[in-house]
């Protein structure tokens, strides 16, 4: 393990101070690390990072995904506190035409106007603003989502949906969104393939991706935003 020190940007947004090599090196991660190790030695420079973040999505992102990546549409994704990492590989999928938004077919034709710098600042903006706790929506088919849950996605998710780099954090997601893509991964859908969620869904029923959607989505998330915790090893929430 590499230990490194974040120097002014732990101060400024408390990061833990080590990140397992592999994840430092590979994919998006070479990125994001080169990003945050620039502006770590120049606080001014981060701050204007996010505002620039702020500024590139505060136009237009807000009207599907809601102010600072809160949304109010339940079809539509949160951005806000979302991992970086994974933000970023969502963009460039987008981009390059591998995943498809059906629902409102306009993600694929916007991602691939941002430039890989421009990706970055909006990954690190959203995962800096905090997500809005909802109350519980249905407890009780919750309560029916908690053990499939446990057997079925905490391998990748983590113990509280939080996820880690390219495993996306569902606590605390839009409940008809998460229902929505659960059964597009079970039916293998073109708009957006993946093997290892295709093959996490393949047995579930229909009741138990509704439980499921409505116990991920009930999930809270620990205080603090996302960057707060990027880049510690472990799943944020989970002890
Ligand atoms: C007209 C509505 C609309 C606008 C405007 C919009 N989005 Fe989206 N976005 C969506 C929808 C709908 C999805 C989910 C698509 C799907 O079902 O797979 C999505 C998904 C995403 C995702 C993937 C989220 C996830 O959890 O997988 C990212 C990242 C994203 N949008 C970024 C942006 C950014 C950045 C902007 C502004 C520059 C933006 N979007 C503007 C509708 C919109
Ligand atoms: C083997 C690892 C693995 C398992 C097990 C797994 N997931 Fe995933 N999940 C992923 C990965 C990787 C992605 C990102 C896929 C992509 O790139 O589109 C993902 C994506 C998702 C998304 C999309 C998030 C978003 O914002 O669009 C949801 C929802 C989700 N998983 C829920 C679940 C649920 C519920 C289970 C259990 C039934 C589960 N996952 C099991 C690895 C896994």
């Amino acid at each position: 393990m590499r230990v490194r020190t974040c120097g002014a940007v732990a101060v400024i947004l408390g990061l833990a101070a080590a990140m397992p090599v592999a994840a430092l090196a590979a994919g998006p991660y070479a990125a994001l690390d080169a990003r945050l190790q620039t502006v770590e030695q120049n606080p001014p420079a981060l701050q204007s990072l996010l505002q620039a973040g702020r500024h590139q999505t505060d136009s237009f992102c807000v009207y599907c995904h809601g102010s600072a990546g809160n949304s109010v549409n339940p079809e539509i994704p949160n951005l806000a506190e979302q991992n970086p990492a994974y933000l970023l590989a969502q963009m460039r999928q987008f981009a390059d035409g591998q995943r498809r938004d059906e629902y409102v077919g306009v993600m694929q034709k916007l991602a691939g106007t941002f430039t890989p710098a421009q990706e970055v600042t909006i990954a690190l903006y959203f995962a800096s603003v905090p997500l809005t706790r909802h109350p519980v929506a249905n407890a009780t088919l919750a309560a029916q989502g908690a053990p499939l849950f446990v057997q079925h996605c905490a391998a990748c998710h983590g113990g509280s949906g939080m996820g880690r780099g390219e495993y996306p954090r569902i606590a605390g997601q839009q409940p008809k969104y998460v229902m929505r893509t659960l059964r597009n991964f079970r039916r293998d859908a073109a708009s957006r393939p993946s093997v290892v969620m295709s093959s996490a869904t393949a047995s579930l029923s229909d009741s138990d991706i509704q439980a499921l959607a409505a116990y991920v989505s009930s999930l809270s998330v620990p205080a603090g935003s996302y960057l707060a915790h990027y880049p510690n090893p472990s799943f944020p929430g989970d002890n």
